[in-house]
């Protein structure tokens, strides 16, 4: 292993990068630098072209015109083995392990130390994967298999990989979209100690407040463009987004008052045997009930209950008044809920098929007649989808794969939207998406309510909660604490429910 970088200025610069796939120009001229010791950030909306400029940078794709220049050196990229010897290290926005892999295999995957017959050396394998962890002072079994881990724990698995050749430029593709807060506080002093080592990082997010948190400058694309690269110091949120967006935004949470309507679902005295107890509540139509909970408070698994994915132990749920059991989601879909999952890669799509059989999957029933697919009537709908969720792709047959992480989420949300459903259950429906798209999917849920629909919003993000809900339940260890109308609490009051489960004597805010 070679020694850990100096502090010296290293440098990329890419100049004048284009690159076109069928139908796009995902990259349009676009110059972009770093420096040693500097973290970077890239901003833009869903499809700007900000994962396809790091792939360039990996050698993971071939630019079709520019020049990557290292340490002042240009660089002809000819594969990812090569880039990563030079330096680069990538987390990509999907990760990828091996699941049935250990933690030691996964962290050395491809890169085992082997000995003279090209066996791999196993103990010192595991000996050079525990030093590893311990100076991201990590606490890891190496020898459980990856897909028993956390998605926090499974990240660090990453990363270690991604430290394992001591990086000189360290290159993260939105890599808090999953992460609790602790776990995000964690990353950040990890990326503070690199920069400190002179590792230039250069860090993707759809999350403003980490950007003027921890960056030094931000560039912003827009269309496969660079339009601008500023000192964070010098610039300001809304200045960042109107660049981004490059048009006015409408109000961010357009919320119309309804009238509350008849019960479409209730649930009482549910649980799953562990980490959900007696949870009892009510959903009309016209209504938003948001449920807030931190990490492990039983939040995730609820909402698995709700739409057919884990199996009930106690309790009951009541469907416009009829009792029912779901074994499945397709059961709860048929009995009318739809559930907008947050793994929405692994859960909600399928990746090789189209944009229109995606969206149309859930709902397929109402385009057949007499065994034919009304196709005409099926493109109507999924055209209209694809421009009131302003996703970014050449038409709705271009495969769900080659579509940018926020666009592929978008798609899945519009799936279920045309699933016909009275009650839908959404889970962190705006992560990973850019701001104008939240505001869609806002807007959205707000015409679902006016459709005589209901919604059960899963969300960790208060301002979220509080400007969309109407009732607010706070979950913690796995029971409800809290139940109240949205107007009769606040930001405080939830946060403090949602971390002890009570409110403190002792709280002076
Ligand atoms: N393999 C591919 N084949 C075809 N088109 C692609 C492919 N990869 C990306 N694109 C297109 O290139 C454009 C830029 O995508 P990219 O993934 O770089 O966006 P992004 O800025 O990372 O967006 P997000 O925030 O949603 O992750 C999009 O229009 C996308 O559909
Ligand atoms: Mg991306």
């Amino acid at each position: 292993m070679h020694d850990p970088p100096s502090t010296e200025q290293r440098v990329l610069a890419m100049h004048n990068i284009s690159k076109d796939f069928p139908g796009v120009r995902a990259l349009d001229h676009v110059d972009f630098s770093l420096h040693g010791g500097e973290i970077h950030a890239l901003v833009g909306e869903n499809g700007a072209g900000k994962s396809t400029l790091i792939k360039v940078l990996t050698g993971i794709y071939a630019c079709d015109e520019g020049c990557i220049e290292l340490d002042g050196r240009e660089v002809h990229v000819r594969s990812t083995r090569q880039m990563q010897d030079l330096g680069v290290a990538c987390i990509y926005q999907e990760l990828n392990l091996i699941p049935h892999f250990d933690v030691a295999q996964n962290i050395f995957l491809g890169a085992e130390p082997r000995g003279k017959l090209g066996l791999v050396r196993w103990s010192e394998m595991y000996r050079e994967a525990e030093r590893l962890l311990g100076t991201l002072g990590v606490s890891l079994d190496l020898r459980v298999p990856v897909r028993k881990l956390g998605f926090g724990q499974r990240q660090m698995v990453i990363i270690a990989r991604a430290l394992l050749h001591n990086p000189t430029i360290f290159v993260l593709d939105e890599p808090t979209a999953m992460l609790t807060r602790a776990e995000i506080g964690y990353l950040f002093g990890l990326l503070e100690r690199l920069k400190e080592q002179g590792v230039g990082i250069l860090y993707i997010s759809h999350r403003m407040e980490e950007v003027f948190e921890i960056a030094d400058r931000v560039t912003v694309m827009r269309d496969g463009k660079n339009v601008a690269s500023l000192q964070v110091a010098e610039t300001n949120p809304d200045q960042v987004i109107s660049l981004m967006v490059g048009r006015q935004l409408d109000d961010m949470f357009p919320k119309t008052d309804l009238e509350i309507g008849p019960q479409l679902l209730a649930v009482g005295g549910m649980g799953d045997g562990a980490l959900v107890q007696d949870v009892s509540f009510e959903v009309r139509a016209g209504q938003v009930v948001g449920i807030y909970g931190v990490l492990g408070s039983g939040t995730a698994e609820l909402a698995g209950m709700l739409a057919g994915d884990r199996p009930l132990a106690a309790g009951k749920m009541l469907v416009r008044g009829e009792p029912t059991t779901f074994r499945s989601p397709h059961h709860a879909l048929r009995d009318g809920i739809a559930l907008i999952p947050k793994d929405r890669r692994d859960e909600g799509l399928v990746l090789s098929f189209t944009v229109r059989e995606n969206m149309t999957l859930a709902g397929l029933g109402r385009w057949v007649s007499a065994g034919l697919i009304r196709s005409r009537e099926e493109k109507a709908v999924t055209r209209d989808q694809i421009e009131a969720l302003n996703v970014r792709t050449y038409g709705a047959e271009q495969v769900v794969q080659e579509l940018s992480g926020g666009n592929q989420q978008k798609v899945v949300i519009a799936k279920a939207m045309l699933s016909q459903a009275q009650v839908y259950v959404f889970d962190e429906p705006t992560r990973g998406v850019d701001v104008g798209a939240k505001i869609e999917i806002y807007r959205l849920i707000s015409r679902l309510l006016q459709g005589g629909a209901g919604v059960i919003l899963f969300s960790s993000e208060l301002p979220e909660i509080l400007h969309i809900t109407d009732r607010v339940m706070v979950m913690f260890r796995g029971r409800m604490v809290l139940d109240k109308l949205t107007q009769q609490t606040d930001a405080d009051e939830l946060l403090m429910y949602a971390l002890k489960g009570e409110a403190s004597e002792t709280d002076v805010s």
